[in-house]
């Protein structure tokens, strides 16, 4: 796949409900990082990306301070209408994240299949993005999607290339073998690695 996917892209999908990327349930890997500790009461969390996802909503529901943001104002609708439903409150930003510049700094940042969705020429924004909204730190609870085929989410994050992306002079590293798959129940397995980067 090689074309980019535009803010109408994105919407589009969310408005036909053509969303395949959707779990449908909490992801495994964000309940392991709640019980290791990763989401204490009152920490700052942004979740770029965030999508219909329920993380957003289950989050703000155990007391965090929860920022979600993503291109689609049906998705962001949705999310409203959860955190309204289950009387939690969260941020829910509308636009391009990148472009977000927040004035106090974020203690987590939860990245679930965003990296992958956005074109491989804005990754180096991406990284200078999540160095100025997290705390130095902070963590990145990252998600990176591994596939060596087409198809979505549209694009694959290399273990490798993301050694380069996120250099140890601005990022403290687990080791790879740290690193958990987490297959995706409906995007024919490809798997998810999952990790804890630390801001310098
Ligand atoms: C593959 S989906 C993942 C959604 C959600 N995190 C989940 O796991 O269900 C990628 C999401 O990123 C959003 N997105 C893509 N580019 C974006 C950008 N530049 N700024 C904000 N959101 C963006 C899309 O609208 C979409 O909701």
């Amino acid at each position: 796949m090689s074309e980019e996917r535009s803010a109408f892209d994105w919407e589009t999908r969310f408005a036909a409900d053509d969303t395949p990327w959707e779990r449908q349930e909490l992801h495994p890997a964000m309940l392991a990082w709640m019980r290791a500790g990763e989401f204490e009461p009152g920490r700052r969390v942004i979740i770029p990306g965030c999508g219909r996802s329920p993380e957003l909503a289950f989050l703000a529901g155990c007391g965090l301070d929860v920022t979600g943001a993503d291109l689609s104002s049906t998705a962001l609708a949705f999310q409203r209408q959860a955190l309204d439903q289950a009387g939690h409150d969260a941020t829910l930003l509308e636009g391009d994240v990148l472009a977000h510049h927040p004035g106090k700094p974020y203690d987590r940042v939860y990245e679930q299949t965003f990296l992958c969705a956005i074109p491989p020429r804005l990754r180096v924004d991406y990284e200078r993005a999540l160095c100025d909204w997290l705390k130095p730190g902070g963590h990145l609870l990252a998600l990176f999607m591994q596939k060596d085929v087409p198809g979505g989410p549209p694009y694959g994050c290399a273990l490798d290339a993301m050694h380069e992306l996120f250099p140890t002079e601005r990022w403290i590293w687990p080791d790879d073998a740290d690193f958990i798959p987490w297959p995706h129940p409906s995007l024919k397995g490809k798997p998810e690695l999952a990790g804890v980067l630390v801001r310098r």
